[in-house]
């Protein structure tokens, strides 16, 4: 459950939410990504009120979230996991090329296992996908959720090297992390959590560009 949780994602910005476990860290996600409705409250998006809206009409206006446990088609390819991940940019065959190049330039380990079955992968190639996945839709912002868990400290610092690449690309992001050191670092902006409330809100200033206007807001 969430208390008078008011958080704001600003344009450009990487954003931190860390927090104990059951904190809501994962609840706030879902409701920001559609896939949970508030009793009360509100998510604004670009302005604009959403919080009525389904979870398939936001990922089109460009709401992508890597869920916890990574949740892949274990069954499917690489390229097929990856393909299901441009699904609100269907009709749009140049930008999902696009976007499937610029994944693999991320991942190149992606690119020599584009065939095999995701379900077969290491735990950090599946998490790869799962980042990967997240960007197939040209996303306005991007969440995640625990990236960092059951990962290697090698391949959690690739991932965290991966947000600043993002970043610097003009990427908005939505991180929950339980490595609070790595989130912090690499956070513009961060928020603590604490039993379905905010219980503090930091200014990292972690290279931070020109601030941004709010791009999401989610008030629950
Ligand atoms: N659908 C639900 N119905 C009832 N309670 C729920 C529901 N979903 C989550 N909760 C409860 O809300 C609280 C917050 O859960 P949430 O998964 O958001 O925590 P979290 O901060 O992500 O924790 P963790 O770090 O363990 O992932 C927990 O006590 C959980 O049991
Ligand atoms: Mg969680």
């Amino acid at each position: 459950m969430l208390h008078d949780v008011s958080l704001t994602v600003a344009k450009g910005r990487l954003t931190s939410l860390v927090g104990v476990n059951g904190a809501g860290k994962t609840t706030l996600l879902r409701t920001a990504a559609g896939l949970v409705m508030p009793a009360e409250g509100r998510v604004f998006f670009r302005g604009e009120d959403v919080t009525r809206e389904p979870a398939h009409a936001r990922a089109r206006r460009g709401i992508a979230l890597v869920p916890e446990g990574r949740q892949l088609f274990a069954s499917m390819t690489v390229r097929e996991n990856l393909e299901l991940g441009a699904t609100p940019l269907r009709g749009k065959p140049d930008e999902i090329a696009h976007n499937l190049a610029r994944a693999f330039e991320l991942f190149p380990r992606l690119q020599e296992r584009e065939q095999q079955r995701a379900g077969t992968l290491s735990g950090g190639e599946q998490q790869m996908v799962a980042v990967a996945r997240g960007l197939m839709a040209s996303p306005a912002v991007l969440m995640f959720d625990e990236l960092s868990l059951g990962l290697s400290p090698t391949l959690t610092r690739s991932l965290f090297e991966t947000l600043r690449t993002l970043k610097a690309a003009g990427q908005t992001m939505l991180l929950v992390e339980q490595n609070v050191h790595l989130a912090l670092a690499a956070s513009d902006d961060a928020y603590v959590l604490s039993e379905g409330r905010i219980s503090g809100r930091r200014d990292c200033g972690a290279s931070r560009g020109p601030a941004g206007a709010p791009w999401f807001v989610a008030v629950t």
